[in-house]
């Protein structure tokens, strides 16, 4: 059977799936079922930057929706009203209801301050690595882009100026230029980036003239984007990348590996299946490769990815490829 591990931000992972953080790895139960299910790694549900700045008594005006475009679940009060205690405590049971499987605490902030030194206190309690969601909703019409991506880069310098923890930043896919945002992300000194965050889906509901959520899990094609970033980075960038967003069968997992992740996040799948998805999955990872021959998952990485590739021109030129493939 084909050797499915993985090096991930010098963590050798027995598998390449990750749970992303959601409510299912929220509880020290939820991370028991994650390990036993036979993944990887596992990122915790995320702490609120307003959690850790409540609890340093700083001065909070609440949550500023305008500024987070995740999903309404993240959110919610009973999220909001769990401590940093209670985030720390729930990292030391995690580890232990995690056995060997590495486990991710997860910060989701809009920016640097100093909720920042709380990540000192996440490495104390034992997590493996730590997960930035920076997720800022540019909102005001005087930020300029580069204004965003300052807030990106101190946000990162604060947080790997007070932990030693590996470091992987997840970001949303509206940067305008991406390359040079995760060079400068990984000079900073975070260790990985997660392509993509799914944000929040807006939506309208006309015959109740309302704002409304849509559907909050994703669909198995809304991989694309996620894909086309990880070949395009791969080995360009300085930091290794893990895919995420729309990734639901093992196909999609290979797609990514070869594309350059070192790691795939899922989370909708396990929503939509249960925790039953993560043996099928591998099941179905590793005939693939066994119908292949291929002896180690790890010998694909980043095989199509730009820089690898050899042709780095046709990851640049869409409508060539569509030429190519005869479909346009
Ligand atoms: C109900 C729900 C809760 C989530 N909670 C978090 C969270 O706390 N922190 C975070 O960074 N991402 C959170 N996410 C985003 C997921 O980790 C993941 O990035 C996103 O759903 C895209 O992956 P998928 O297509 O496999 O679902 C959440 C997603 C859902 C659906």
């Amino acid at each position: 059977m084909a050797d499915l591990s993985t090096w991930f931000m010098g963590l050798k992972l027995s598998n390449p799936l990750v749970v992303g953080a959601s409510g299912l790895t929220g509880t020290p139960e939820g991370i028991e079922k994650a390990a036993a299910s036979g993944v990887g790694a596992i990122v915790m549900k995320s702490l609120f930057e307003e959690q850790i700045l409540a609890e340093l008594g700083k001065e909070t005006q609440g949550l500023d929706l305008d500024a987070y475009p995740d999903a309404e679940a993240f959110i919610s009060r009973t999220a909001w009203e769990q401590g940093t205690e209670k985030y720390l405590d729930l990292v030391v049971q995690a580890k232990a209801r995690a056995g060997a499987v590495p486990v991710f605490a997860s910060i989701n902030c809009i920016g640097p301050g100093n909720w920042a030194s709380f990540a000192s206190q996440i490495e104390s309690a034992g997590a493996d690595g730590l997960e930035l969601n920076i997720a800022y909703m540019p909102f005001s019409t005087s930020l300029s882009s580069r204004d965003i991506e300052d807030r990106v880069l101190s946000t990162v310098r604060e947080v790997r100026r007070a932990t030693r923890l590996p470091i992987e930043v997840k970001l949303g896919q509206n940067y305008s230029s991406l390359p040079n945002l995760a060079k400068a992300i990984s000079k900073e000194g975070a260790n990985a980036l997660v392509l993509f965050n799914r944000f929040f889906h807006f939506d309208i509901d006309l015959k109740r003239m309302k704002l409304i959520g849509a559907q909050p899990l994703s669909s198995p094609d809304e991989y694309h984007e996620s894909l086309r970033w990880v070949s395009l980075l791969y080995q360009r960038a300085g930091i290794e990348l893990a895919g995420a967003t729309g990734i639901h069968d093992a196909r999609t997992v290979l797609k990514f590996i070869v594309a350059g992740a070192g790691t795939v996040q899922i989370c909708s799948v396990l929503h939509r299946k249960g925790w039953v998805a993560v043996p099928q999955l591998l099941k179905d990872l590793s005939e693939i490769l066994d119908g292949h021959e291929i002896v180690a998952l790890e010998s694909l990485r980043g095989k199509l990815s730009a820089q690898v590739s050899g042709h780095p021109e046709d990851y640049q030129r869409l409508q060539y490829i569509k030429a190519l493939t005869g479909i346009y």
